[in-house]
């Protein structure tokens, strides 16, 4: 890792409690050594946006506080969906855009991520925005290719200014719950080639913006994964569920 203030971010999906809420924003805080040096997220079911604001309060932590998701609208009669206003009212400051569940689950394509990312950084939160390439793609040799088109869809709308103090999260699908994460020097690889693309675009952001890698991170290749020149730090799911695993996770990245 460089100068770029390493990231590790829970993505709860849909678990977690208030119980859980609170071991976690508990455990974080007294981990003194975390303030400061790196940022730490928690991306919990929308349920528990508020619970997790006054828990940060409750344990003096500066735990971020990320949606999993947004509308791509603004507002209107979209039932059972969240605004970007929304979320931001209830105190998140970050938000996952593009998630590879999102876009298998619910099929949401590369256009409307972008349509995403734009909403969230009219409004002043900071996007991770998620991309990856499936194991049908992975091994049709696609991968480069997919990831170009995912990064172009958010370029073609937004610009350059859609990377400018955004993260991006690669996350390729075979590895996301799999158990199986990508080997430390592919993770680079791949990492490079991202900031490659955005470097094209401007080389300032393509130095500053940070690129997580997700898919399968545990307390014991977070070191090495997060160790590559081009990677810092990551979107952890099954793991970020149990906070001393996810605080060694943290560790692993400053
Ligand atoms: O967004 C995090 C994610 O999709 C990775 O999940 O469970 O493989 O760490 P997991």
């Amino acid at each position: 890792m460089t100068n770029r203030k390493p990231v590790v971010a829970a993505n709860w999906k849909m678990n977690g409690n208030r119980q859980l809420v609170d071991n976690a924003v508990q455990s974080i805080a007294k981990q003194s050594e975390l303030k400061n040096n790196l940022d730490v997220v928690i991306s919990p079911p929308a349920t528990l946006f508020s619970y997790l604001d006054s828990a940060k309060k409750t344990y003096n932590s500066d735990v971020i506080l990320a949606a999993q998701n947004i509308s791509e609208f603004e507002q209107g009669a979209i039932t059972g969906e969240l605004s970007v206003h929304h979320v931001k009212e209830m105190g998140c400051q970050w938000v996952i855009c593009g998630h590879s569940e999102r876009r298998s689950l619910f099929g949401e394509r590369s256009s409307v991520t972008a349509q995403k990312v734009l909403q969230a950084k009219k409004q002043g939160l900071k996007p991770i925005i998620c991309v990856g390439e499936t194991a049908e793609e992975y091994e049709a040799g696609k991968t480069y290719s997919r990831l170009t088109a995912q990064i172009e869809a958010i370029f073609n709308l937004g610009g350059e200014q859609a990377f400018t103090d955004s993260i991006v999260a690669y996350e390729p699908v075979w590895a996301v719950g799999t158990g199986k994460a990508a080997s430390p020097e592919l993770a680079q690889e791949i990492h490079h080639f991202i900031r490659g693309m955005i470097r094209a675009m401007s080389p300032v952001t393509a130095a500053s913006v940070r690129i997580l890698y997700g898919g399968s991170v545990t307390p014991d290749n977070a070191a090495a994964l997060f160790s590559q020149p081009d990677i810092d730090g990551g979107l952890i799911g099954a793991a970020s569920l149990v906070p001393e695993k996810f605080i060694k996770i943290c560790q692993a990245a400053m």
